[in-house]
């Protein structure tokens, strides 16, 4: 009998920016770029740079301006706050602050957080380093082990706040939201979700999961501007300290007395960035209007493809937290025997135009855990992924095993790149300016 090998042609799910971009080789020629680096910035969905284009005529100041255009741009940016409350489901006592990314949601957060912040030794540094107050908890080999510590930790004394990643940044592996709000509420701490991977892939329903805060960016969402969200329960924001002190952010000022507005006004001074934030609020208006159950079977088909292919290459090991977990989203980073990461992600970059990152993905702590202090590659995917882009990659790898690299790669100043470098445009690395790790 003869097997015949049947492949499923996976289509991209939805236009995105950049989808048939074509970038020059090392060793010359052009190919179409494919794009495996979504957990860090995901490209603009189409409807995201449509609403942008039917806005920038009438950018203008917001909230500070009579105009026409002015009131138009005041329109978007306060609508915006209606879009991205009704995509994350919140309730009417959470109010929509917007930032510039997670990490300066969290940092916000963490100036308006009274008590002890309870976090996993796992979490990406945004969700580590700006709790002033922390208390950190070694995650286990499986999720309900995690749980567990978790739990421990809570009713071993008062937290004000327990702060966990809805999706791991490394793995792509997902925590039990609904079970820790429900621990960290039993314990009286409030719970906040750094949603940063989570959001862009699976559908977060602040009121049904009881989650109290919600961090994410725009720049993972589709909505490459410029913009993030703090979502959350009004009263700590309310007292906190204004996070950005300025015009907007009060009521009144006298030279020896300002009364500051509340939130989400008080923590967002200085003029907006609208463009970004209408970028945002298209983007949560376009997902909503998905299929979620077709967004997650789309990634899940994906993903499937990329792990058994990258299980069948010799020498090759996918990094998994944990044992148990039930969900992942489009997230896989493995290490490749004999070969830094560094050199498989120049390798892929110039001689075959695929993009994935490479490095400790600012999660140190975990890349340690997992016995990758060296760091690992990372290939992420998303809306406009599709089964080519993961044959590409995967016949890459095999060709990386097999064959070795068809060019030089060195690593200077612990950086890899083809040597010589021939791809135009590519200015010399600034020493000053080193790659986030
Ligand atoms: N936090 C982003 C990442 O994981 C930048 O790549």
């Amino acid at each position: 009998m003869t097997v015949v090998a049947s492949t499923t042609c996976i289509a991209p799910f939805a236009t995105v920016s950049g989808c048939d971009s074509q970038v020059p080789l090392v060793q010359g020629g052009t190919c179409t770029y494919a794009n495996f680096d979504y957990a860090a910035s995901a490209p603009a969905l189409s409807a995201v740079t449509d609403r942008l284009t039917e806005l920038l005529p009438f950018y203008a100041s917001v909230h500070r301006g009579a105009g026409y255009a002015s009131r138009i741009s005041t329109t978007a940016y306060e609508d915006a706050r209606t879009s991205v409350s009704r995509f994350v489901g919140a309730d009417d006592d959470q109010v929509v602050v917007f930032t510039r990314n997670t990490t300066d949601s969290l940092n916000l957060l963490a100036s308006a957080v009274p008590g002890d912040v309870v976090v996993l030794d796992i979490e990406h540094h945004a969700n580590l380093l700006p709790w002033k107050n922390s208390r950190i908890v070694e995650a286990a080999d499986t999720v309900s082990e995690t749980v567990w510590r978790l739990a421990v930790e809570l009713q071993r004394a008062p937290a004000a706040l327990l702060a966990v990643t809805g999706a791991s940044n490394v793995t792509g592996e997902v925590l039990p939201i609904a079970e820790l709000a429900e621990l960290a509420h039993a314990s009286g701490a409030r719970i906040l979700v750094d949603g940063a991977q989570l959001v862009p892939h699976r559908r977060v329903d602040l009121a049904s999961l009881g989650v109290d805060y919600l961090a994410f960016s725009g720049h993972k969402l589709y909505a490459p501007f410029g913009a993030g969200a703090l979502v959350g329960r009004r009263d700590w924001l309310d007292a906190a300290e204004p996070y950005l002190a300025g015009g907007g952010a009060v009521r009144e000022v006298r030279l020896d007395h300002t009364e500051w507005a509340c939130a989400p006004a008080r923590h967002e001074a200085g003029t907006p960035n609208v463009l970004g934030v209408a970028a945002l609020a298209a983007a949560c208006d376009a997902l909503a209007g998905f299929d979620s159950d077709a967004v997650t079977r789309h990634e899940e088909a994906l993903c499937s493809l990329l792990v058994d292919g990258l299980d069948a290459i010799g020498g090759v090991e996918v990094l998994r937290l944990w044992d148990d977990s039930a969900d992942s989203v489009g997230i896989v980073t493995f290490t490749i025997e004999g070969y830094e990461p560094g050199h498989v992600a120049s390798y892929l970059s110039a001689e075959h135009g695929i993009g994935v990152r490479d490095g400790r993905f600012c999660a140190h702590p975990l890349l340690a855990r997992v016995g990758r202090a060296g760091g690992a590659v990372r290939a992420s995917l998303g809306l406009g992924s599709s089964s080519d882009d993961v044959e590409r990659l995967l016949g890459a790898l095999r060709s990386l095993v097999e064959n070795g690299p068809s060019w030089v790669h060195a690593k200077t100043d612990g950086v890899w790149n083809p040597s010589p470098e021939t791809r135009p445009g590519l200015g010399a690395a600034d020493a000053d300016a080193s790659p986030c790790v």
